[in-house]
């Protein structure tokens, strides 16, 4: 099971062509891959998916979060047949699966990321953010790291994380630590260049008054 992009861990990227490594191991050892893309899915990264930027596909994936568009709780292991026709119809229940309003949420929210072309503001936006977020004080900022709109800064660790967060939230934007040193910087997909530049200016003004 492999987050392609870890989150909680700190928006921990891996090298390129470790996914693909990854689908040729499980191939050839005959071991089913579940690509958790709970964050990094549904054009957080830049792609549909995340595993879109090596071309590889998973065997079974989870999603999530955006499948809502964070209005509803609704999430979906999706699978190869396979996988998925191990299991007939009427053998797997869940008290609230099947949902017909969360699927129609969901299906709303499939539609938005595509008409809005979602996907491509994930990249241009994550790229704008990540060149600015390189011209914070090196002594205070060590690595500025993620794709797309799932970014995050490791400080120096003199600072808490958390207090620096709290001080983001004063200038009125909100962040989350994922450790004691990191903060993860994951807007909403529909953040636009104003906006963005809005946030970077807080991000700067707190930082620098560390
Ligand atoms: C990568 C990842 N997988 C799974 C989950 C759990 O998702 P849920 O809250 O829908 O159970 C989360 C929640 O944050 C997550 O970040």
């Amino acid at each position: 099971m492999v987050e392609p992009i870890q989150g909680e861990a700190g928006v921990v990227v891996p090298d390129a062509g470790y996914l693909k490594k990854v689908r040729e191991l499980c191939t050839k050892y005959n071991v089913l891959w579940i690509a958790d893309e709970v964050q990094t899915g549904l054009c957080r990264t830049g792609r549909w998916l995340c595993v879109d930027h090596e071309n590889v596909q998973p065997d079974i994936l989870c999603l999530g979060k955006a499948l809502s568009g964070g209005v509803y709780p609704v999430s979906a292991v999706l699978a190869n047949d396979d996988v998925m026709l191990v299991i007939k119809p009427g053998e797997h229940g869940s008290t609230y699966g099947g949902n017909p309003l969360a699927c129609k949420v969901a299906i709303a929210a499939l539609e938005v990321l595509e008409e809005e072309n979602l996907a491509q503001n994930a990249e241009v936006m994550g790229k704008f953010l990540r060149s600015e977020l390189e011209k914070l004080p090196q002594n205070k900022v060590k690595i500025v790291r993620g794709k797309g709109l799932l970014n995050a800064i490791v400080i120096n660790d003199s600072f808490d994380a958390w207090e620096v967060c709290l001080k983001l939230r004063d200038n009125g934007l909100l962040a989350k630590p994922t450790h004691g040193d990191i903060i993860r910087f994951a807007p909403p997909l529909v953040i636009n260049k104003e906006e963005m530049t809005q946030c970077i200016e807080i991000i700067h003004k707190t930082i620098t008054s560390l």
